[in-house]
């Protein structure tokens, strides 16, 4: 397993170009099954996760070929409906091969996902959902047996879950609704960036769907899609990443490539505590160091539009270094802070009240070994070893190469002192 070395402190300057996203481009090439034409899958991240549900396709009868780094070809001719468990349960993901088996085939039986390390992942809604197209579902042995034959039609659907939408399981829906005779209507529907990019491509395949970027989402079922030659949309998470990074000591990094209309949220909570943010363009933005300048916030995570859930690792670390008391309050996934443990060993001040982070923010934190625990905890505690005083290292580096394209190869460019090497080549006094 790799690590990182990061030495603290250096300024970080320049331009970053985000790559496409992850949550965009894996129910993307779920979805190049619902055809039996290629699909040209433009802008696809270089990451663990993308290459793994391009194996899982592939299991499935697919041929797919990564023709120019970055450009994949799919061509899901002949293929079946199981995703085994030896597959499915290394990435939650791959849940969203449900719905596009099921359009195209009629059927599908796929392990279910389990859990992870930032909570209980259920798929109730999504096979509410399927319940309500007229497909059978059983569950037995850890699998999912969806079984449509029988006849799907469309039907209405409201998705809405304990903690609000869900994103897999609207991808999930559309794609099983789009080849299915008559009209699905999705209220509560999750608008995510991700969803709307999913959509698009769909109606580039010939799909008809109303109502993207909304809550509430209509299908026309058609008799079958064609291939596409399509771009996958920044990733808003890592954007929001190397943003709050640039917010740090004297750094000043400009990041490209993701529409800033995807992270109003992020901006506004930014603007909200006096950071210094400049908007160069709609898919520009700048900032700068603003820790002498920052005000503590309240932050409560929700579906999008809300603060997503998966940068509030990230502003936790920026939290731990505003002066006065902050609030995260986790309305998503709420023992979502595997990065605080982590972040105390650095000399945060934090406390966890249910699911709150109450940040006393402290004026450095200091470098140390630390253990990444999952993708988004891991970049927390990247952000935190850049301006840490000393050397951290970061231990189970693979989840952060499962979300964030070259990160250390990124970071370098930008001026940070970090080194990827295996855990067997760190010094004795670290390991
Ligand atoms: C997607 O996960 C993302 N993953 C996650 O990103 C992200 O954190 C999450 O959406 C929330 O934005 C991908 O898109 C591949 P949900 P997903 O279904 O779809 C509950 C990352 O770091 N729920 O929207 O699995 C669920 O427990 C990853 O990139 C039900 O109760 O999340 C959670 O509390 C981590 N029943 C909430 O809804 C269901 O049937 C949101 O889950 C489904 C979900």
């Amino acid at each position: 397993m790799d690590v990182v070395q990061i030495i603290g402190g250096n300024p970080l300057w320049g331009t970053v170009n985000v790559s496409g996203a992850k949550n965009a481009c894996l129910p993307i090439f779920a979805a190049t099954l619902l055809t039996e034409e290629t699909c040209v899958i433009e802008n696809v991240p270089n990451l663990s996760d993308v290459r793994f549900m391009a194996q899982i396709l592939e299991h499935l009868g697919a041929e797919v070929a990564e023709t120019v780094p970055g450009t994949w070809e799919i061509t899901a001719k002949n293929i079946t409906h199981k995703a085994p468990y030896n597959l499915v349960r290394q990435m939650r993901a791959s849940v969203c091969l449900m719905g596009p088996l099921l359009g195209r085939l009629r059927q599908a039986i796929v392990s279910l996902p389990g859990g992870c390390i930032i909570g209980q992942r259920p798929i109730d809604l999504h096979l509410k959902g399927f319940s309500k197209l007229g497909t059978s579902v059983n569950i037995n042995n850890g699998y999912v047996y969806l079984d449509g034959i029988g006849g799907m039609k469309g039907s209405d659907i409201f998705l809405g879950g304990r903690h609000g939408s869900t994103v897999t399981g609207t991808a999930n829906l559309i794609m099983a609704a789009v080849l299915t005779p008559g009209t699905t209507r999705i209220d509560s529907a999750a608008c995510e960036p991700e969803i709307e990019d999913l959509c698009q491509m769909l109606l580039l395949m010939g799909a008809k769907i109303e109502g993207l970027g909304t809550h509430y989402l209509t299908i026309h079922g058609v008799e079958k899609l064609n291939g596409c030659r399509y771009s996958v949309c920044g990733d808003r998470i890592e954007a929001g990443t190397f943003i709050i990074a640039g917010l740090l000591g004297k750094n000043d990094i400009t990041v490209k490539g993701t529409e800033v209309r995807h992270m109003r949220s992020l901006l506004h909570k930014l603007e909200e505590a006096n950071a210094d943010i400049t908007i160069i363009d709609s898919q520009t933005v700048r900032a700068r160091g603003s820790l002498d300048r920052l005000k503590p916030l309240e932050i409560i995570t929700l579906p999008f539009p809300g603060f997503p859930t998966d940068l509030q690792a990230q502003m936790t670390t920026l939290m731990a270094l505003t002066p006065g008391i902050s609030i995260v309050t986790e309305r998503i996934y709420p023992n979502r802070f595997m990065h605080v443990p982590e972040l105390l060993r650095m000399g945060a001040n934090i406390s966890i009240e249910g699911a709150s982070a109450i940040i006393n923010g402290v004026n450095h934190l200091s470098g140390a070994p630390v253990m990444a625990s999952d993708l988004r905890a891991s970049a927390a505690l990247v952000l935190a070893g850049l301006i840490a005083q000393g050397e951290t290292w970061i231990q189970r580096i693979y989840h952060l190469d499962r979300g964030y394209e070259n990160i250390d190869n990124k970071l370098r460019s930008l001026g940070a002192v970090i080194n990827r090497m295996a855990d067997k080549d760190m010094p004795a006094h670290v390991a």
